[in-house]
């Protein structure tokens, strides 16, 4: 079986095409390496470097490797940030995706597996649960969800099969800790080593639940082997709730 593995040099992608590998997959990684790096790429693997938002790569890929699954991981994930970086936001985020998602209908390939994020739940709906209505509040979340709805829409038009996932806050090895605008165990990571005080928004008060690497990806490499999770979105990760002074207080 043959998975290509976008975002392969990034965090989460990394560690997905290692448990593939692991398992027995052949595996094609893509990645442009605006937000990775080519040495997080497991050996085995085989690098192929380019953008999702380039359609004619992508198209002689697919006609070449004929895919059996696609792990589509590759995005920029700072969503606070999304809101001022509206139009590579969506470039990115949703014309990658839709691009990757039209070559998986014409390939037939098997499963589209998804990483999505828990930022299409929006403000104020907790606990996020996979039975409530989405309503994402800032363009990151506004991709994330539209990449679902299309999904959907392929799966229902030309039964395409995908898995949705939903992760927050994934912490471990090959974390990028550089980007501020990312998810705050790495800024807070940074800012420890830099010497200089956590920035904690609000009154501190608010919680988060934390999920281990090697907790959610082979969560999401050995999803498509279960036929019944076809057409179905997920929240993977941890679920209990951390208060930020006892973050602080284990970063130290
Ligand atoms: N880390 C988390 O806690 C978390 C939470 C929710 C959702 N997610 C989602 O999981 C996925 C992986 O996140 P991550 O934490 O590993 O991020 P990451 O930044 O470490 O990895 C993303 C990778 O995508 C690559 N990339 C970006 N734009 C690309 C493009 N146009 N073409 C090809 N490659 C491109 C980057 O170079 C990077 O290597 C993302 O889709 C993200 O939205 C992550």
């Amino acid at each position: 079986m043959k998975a290509l593995v976008t975002g392969a040099a990034g965090f989460i992608g990394s560690h997905v095409a290692a448990w593939l590998l692991r398992d027995g997959m052949d595996v094609v990684a893509l990645d442009d390496l605006s937000g990775g790096a080519r040495e997080n790429v497991p050996a085995a693997a085989r690098w192929t470097p380019g953008s999702v938002t380039d359609y004619a790569l992508l198209g002689d890929l697919f006609a070449r490797e004929k895919f059996d699954y696609v792990y589509h991981l590759a995005a920029y994930a700072a969503e606070g940030l999304s809101h001022f970086i509206r139009r590579y936001n969506y470039e990115t985020n949703l014309m990658g995706s839709v691009n990757l998602i039209n070559l998986s209908v014409l390939h037939h390939v098997k499963c589209f597996v998804f990483t999505s994020s828990i930022a299409v739940y929006g403000a104020n709906q907790l606990p996020m649960t996979e039975a409530m209505t989405p309503h994402p509040e800032d363009p990151y979340g506004v991709s994330k969800y539209a990449v679902e709805l299309d999904l959907a829409a392929a799966r229902r038009q030309f039964g395409l099969n995908y898995i949705v996932f939903r992760p927050h806050n994934v912490y471990g090895e090959r974390q990028n800790i550089g980007d501020k605008y990312r998810n705050v165990v790495g800024i807070f990571m940074n800012q420890i080593l830099r010497g200089e005080p956590l920035t904690i928004f609000g009154d501190g008060e608010q919680t988060r639940a934390f999920s281990y690497i090697d907790d959610v990806a082979p969560v999401i490499a050995r999803s498509v082997w279960n036929e019944a999770a076809y057409g179905e979105a997920f929240n993977v990760g941890g679920g209990t709730a951390v208060h930020r002074q006892r973050i602080g207080r284990d970063c130290m």
